[in-house]
């Protein structure tokens, strides 16, 4: 962002050159390695703040190639059978924990999150139970049941599927008949929910179904509309669990439909039992994929490890043989989550990834989502330059606050967009980052140091650190990447100003981006050990005349690909605001145009419609909502979001009081 700098009127002149000029990339392109990746399926999915999970069988943990895989590879572990309840109360009044606590006990030693399965189910349950007709009797019983098992294994488990497959098959869109809905009514299951929330308020709790996965399923329809009428009335529910027993064909077209919509009512949504007949690769990977393109899909868990382990065995449907050897599918499963190919023992190609991005986009755009929220001691025009990071179950938004009386920034968190603009503003010159000149961060988590970082500009590239996002108080007092700045930037700079760091690493290196409101997009380079020191050797990474590579650059990783994206604000012939876009293999080399005319922007007015009506004709300075929140800076593939800044067109004066709001853009012409 380009501070104290008024830049309301430009003439289309300078301007009409601009759409075909090319970037230019000095010096000899380094290859680059690829991102950060893992070789595992628990560590690649924990990139972006997933699990990555197995049905464990406690008769089976004397296997030693099994836990061998187990503890390789998962993180998180549901035990098939142990915790039902034909296994922990077999008897009225009568509990055994014992083989619960076996797979508990041992998730626990080995970093291991536990999903609870499951507490009230019509199947694997024994027939005192199904046998009782009396309402209250039921009631009590299993009210007892969900109490006695959630006291046992409070702090243990993380989630627990309260309620098990309780809709019907078919076209009904109604509960299914079992003991629980016949004799206590259809309400059983807000009993359970509200029981279950009394006894461990710590604990998510899930509603898991099979047969959910297809969106125009009468089935998923009818569980969607309990979902929400649960939140409309404030019955907890934190999560829906997709169980995921696909055929050969893997998942419906329109799962990642299913898992958003879930997630658009406010729950996370997990695949809680995958396994697909045959296992196809791409049947895997698409599964994969579309749990990460929906923010609030927190985790997957496989049915089993080895195919003998299987419930389906015949049909051979899980990520590893008979003999524990991975098989194909494990390989798309982890290169769909992002992982490195370089771990692959049985030799076979590693399917390369056909996810890409367009080459000209589309967008609806929100209305204003985050408007400044002034106070006695903040007189604040306008909230600028966001950066966002999804984050254990929030929105971690740090934004610039601006005003003729200077800069600074913001930090405001929300478990959804239709809550940012309620959320709390804590403003950071209060804390140890100070008053005085901060603006335009950027924020991302380090996983080497395991410390969030905030990158800002003060005049120099600066950056402050903080061990927990949540925590506004957290952050260190402001420290400088250079020592002055770059001769190299001194010497092209002119009238300009030194704007909009940005940074963004691969497993080797680490890059500093800036912007010099001049045409020139420049580029540092340290070792990922050495970061935040070392960024030396200063270059030239892009460049074009002045308004048509402004400021505000973003690089990203594309998830799935390896490909780098380059998004850099311009000024329009209409002297708007709106984005270009280029590619590279490496985040060293040189950028091929992608969306990069303003004829075929990546993000302007014209390829933008405003349902809720058009605020602002500016698309500016924002950040991509990332698939993860680490310093590889990755993004989906499908289905785009872009966190920007607007402002009411009307709008003129001074440029640092100009009433810019945030608003989010969605792509609407993905075709993954
Ligand atoms: C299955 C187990 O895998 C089998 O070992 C057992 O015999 C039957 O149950 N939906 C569920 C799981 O929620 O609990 C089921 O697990 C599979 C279908």
């Amino acid at each position: 962002m380009n501070p104290l700098k008024r830049l309301g009127r430009r003439r289309a002149s300078v301007l009409s050159l601009l759409a075909v000029a090319a970037l230019v990339t000095p010096g000899a392109a380094t290859a680059a390695p690829d991102a950060v990746r893992a070789s595992t399926l628990g560590a690649q999915a924990a990139q972006s703040g997933r699990y990555f999970g197995t049905a464990v069988a406690a008769g089976r943990l004397g296997d030693g190639t099994y836990t061998g895989i187990l503890d390789r590879e998962f993180n998180s572990v549901t035990p098939e059978n142990e915790m039902k309840w034909d296994t922990i109360e077999r008897s009225r009044g009568s509990f055994n924990f014992g083989p619960g606590d076996q797979i508990a006990n041992r998730a626990a030693s080995h970093g291991q999150r536990l999903r609870g399965h499951t507490l009230v189910w019509h199947s694997q349950l024994p027939s005192w139970v199904s046998s009782i007709r009396d309402a209250n009797t039921l009631r009590s019983v299993m009210n007892n049941h969900i109490t006695q098992v959630m006291n046992h294994y409070k702090g243990k488990v993380y989630a627990w599927d309260v309620v098990n497959e309780a809709f019907a098959d078919g076209g009904s869109g109604q509960m299914r008949s079992s003991v629980f809905r016949d004799v206590l009514g259809t309400g059983f299951i807000e009993q359970a929910f509200r029981t279950a929330r009394s006894a461990d308020p710590a604990a998510k709790l899930c509603y898991n179904d099979y047969n959910i996965e297809n969106w125009s399923d009468a089935k998923t329809q009818g569980v969607y509309r309990m979902v929400r009428d649960f939140k409309a009335r404030g019955v907890p529910i934190d999560c829906v669990g997709l169980q995921s027993h696909f055929g050969a064909g893997g998942p419906p077209s329109s799962f990642q439909t299913t898992l958003s919509n879930f997630a658009a009512l406010g729950v996370d949504v997990q695949i809680t039992e995958l396994d697909i007949a045959q296992a196809s690769t791409a049947a895997y990977a698409n599964t994969v994929r579309a749990c990460l393109n929906v923010a609030r899909c927190t985790g997957i868990t496989v049915w089993g490890i080895r195919d003998s382990d299987s419930w389906r065995s015949g049909e051979n449907p899980l990520l590893f043989d008979r003999s524990g050897t991975k098989k194909p599918a494990y390989q798309s499963t982890l290169t769909a989550l992002g992982g490195s190919a370089a771990a692959q023992r049985t030799g076979a190609p590693s399917p390369r990834s056909a996810t890409a991005l367009p080459s000209s986009f589309r967008w609806s755009s929100s209305g204003p989502l985050v408007a400044p929220k002034p106070d006695a001691t903040h007189r604040i025009a306008g909230i600028k330059d966001p950066s966002v990071v999804y984050y254990n179950g929030k929105y971690h938004v740090f934004a610039s606050t601006a005003s003729s009386s200077g800069y600074n920034l913001v930090y405001l968190s929300f478990s959804d967009w239709s809550q940012a603009g309620s959320a709390t503003h804590h403003y950071l010159d209060r804390t140890a980052i100070g008053a005085g000149y901060r603006a335009a961060p950027q924020v991302f988590y380090n996983t080497q140091q395991r410390l969030w970082y905030l990158v800002y500009q003060t005049g120099n590239a600066s950056y402050s650190t903080n061990p927990d996002i949540s925590n506004p108080n957290g952050w260190s007092a402001p420290r400088n990447f250079y020592s002055s700045m770059p001769d190299i930037i001194r010497q092209n700079i002119g009238n300009g100003y030194w704007v909009d760091m940005w940074v963004i690493c691969d497993s080797a290196n680490c890059y500093l981006f800036s912007s010099d409101d001049n045409g020139h997009l420049y580029r540092s380079q340290t070792t990922v050990g050495q970061f935040p020191n070392g960024f030396t050797n200063t270059v030239i990474a892009a460049q074009d005349s002045k308004y048509a590579l402004f400021e505000a650059s973003n690089v990203y990783k594309v998830q799935g690909s390896n490909q780098y994206l380059l998004l850099v604000e311009a000024i329009g012939s209409d002297g708007r605001r709106y984005f270009r876009s280029w590619t590279s293999s490496s985040l060293a080399g040189s950028w091929s145009p992608l969306a990069a005319s303003e004829s075929n922007p990546f993000a302007k007015s014209s390829n933008v419609t405003f349902p809720a009506g058009t605020w602002t004709r500016d698309i500016s300075h924002g950040e991509m909502i990332r698939a993860g929140y680490d310093q590889t800076l990755t993004i989906p593939a499908c289905k785009l979001q872009y966190l920007y800044q607007g402002k009411d067109p009307n709008a003129g004066g001074d440029y640092d009081n100009l009433p810019w709001r945030l608003g989010l853009l969605t792509q609407t012409n993905s075709t993954c």
